[in-house]
């Protein structure tokens, strides 16, 4: 399996993969690998349907419980249909590109957050739809000496009343409110990477709402260089897959959500962070 990277940073696109099929238990081996390697993993031009995407992406796991039960694929709950047309309304009367709001890694809510998450492309935008990546190892790498010291052993408290809509129905299946370090040590490349969604942080334990935000907003600041960014643009038939414990990934505002893009995203279920 030939394995290009995408950016000096993260992302690799790997070829000659046929998900719709069987494959091999090395090819989804080498598949895990390049994730492990490169972060982000782009294979294009898949055909499956949504009984083999579930079948595919099982060989890295269990598929996670997600939040938003009422957009759930109808045959395979495993599916979450992120379609834009549905997405959140603001107060100005404008539907949001969902995913946009803030670098975020996913799922934070819940004890063990989702180890990976894939992005299947079923309908895109003429122009735009992007998604944008960056590698939280750097995140972590970046910062001055002073700031890691700061952060070293803080704990987030994360809810969801903070963040977008979600059912009641959905509630028990959050394990609220979930506690995770700020800096977690991936537990299989064994590197110390930032981890955070902003949107569903509650608080940094023992600081105010308000501390806690300028300290998220300054690392953010701090760490994040636009030349590190990868950007992916979409083309339909892209499975893309996230390793949710080493990037912070947000969806571009570069498109009107009226005009329909259709995301299929399962997650992997994975560890409690540490
Ligand atoms: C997400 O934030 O999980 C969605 C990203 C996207 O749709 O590009």
């Amino acid at each position: 399996m030939k394995v290009i990277p995408l950016s000096p940073c993260l992302g690799a696109e790997v070829f000659e993969v046929d998900l719709s099929s069987t494959q091999s238990p090395q090819v989804y081996t080498a598949i895990n690998d390049a994730l492990l390697e490169h972060i982000v993993v782009v294979v294009r031009g898949q055909t499956m349907s949504s009984k083999e995407y579930v079948g595919a992406m099982r060989q890295f796991g269990a598929p996670g419980k997600q939040s938003h039960s009422e957009e759930f694929h109808p045959d395979h709950p495993e599916i979450w249909v992120i379609d834009s047309r549905n997405s959140e309304i603001n107060t100005a009367g404008e539907r949001m590109v969902f995913g946009s709001e803030c670098w975020h890694t996913d799922h934070t809510h819940l004890e063990r957050p989702p180890k990976i998450t894939s992005l299947f492309a079923v309908q895109l935008p003429e122009n735009g739809g992007d998604t944008e990546f960056v590698n939280a190892y750097r995140l972590y790498d970046r910062l001055a000496p002073s700031s890691r010291e700061t952060i070293a052993d803080l704990q987030v408290i994360y809810g969801a009343d903070r963040h977008l809509k979600f059912r009641e129905a959905d509630r028990d299946s959050f394990s609220i409110p979930s506690r995770h370090p700020l800096v977690r040590t991936h537990p299989e490349t064994g590197r110390r990477a930032l981890y955070i969604h902003p949107l569903k942080m509650v608080s940094i334990e023992g600081m105010t709402v308000a501390e806690s935000d300028d300290l998220i907003n300054g690392l953010l600041a701090e760490s994040i260089d636009s030349t590190e960014i990868y950007r992916h643009k979409w083309q339909p038939g892209d499975l893309v897959l996230i390793d949710n414990r080493a990037c912070l990934h947000k969806a571009a505002r570069d498109y009107d959500p009226r005009k329909g893009r259709v995301m299929h995203r399962m997650t992997i279920e994975g560890e409690r962070p540490m």
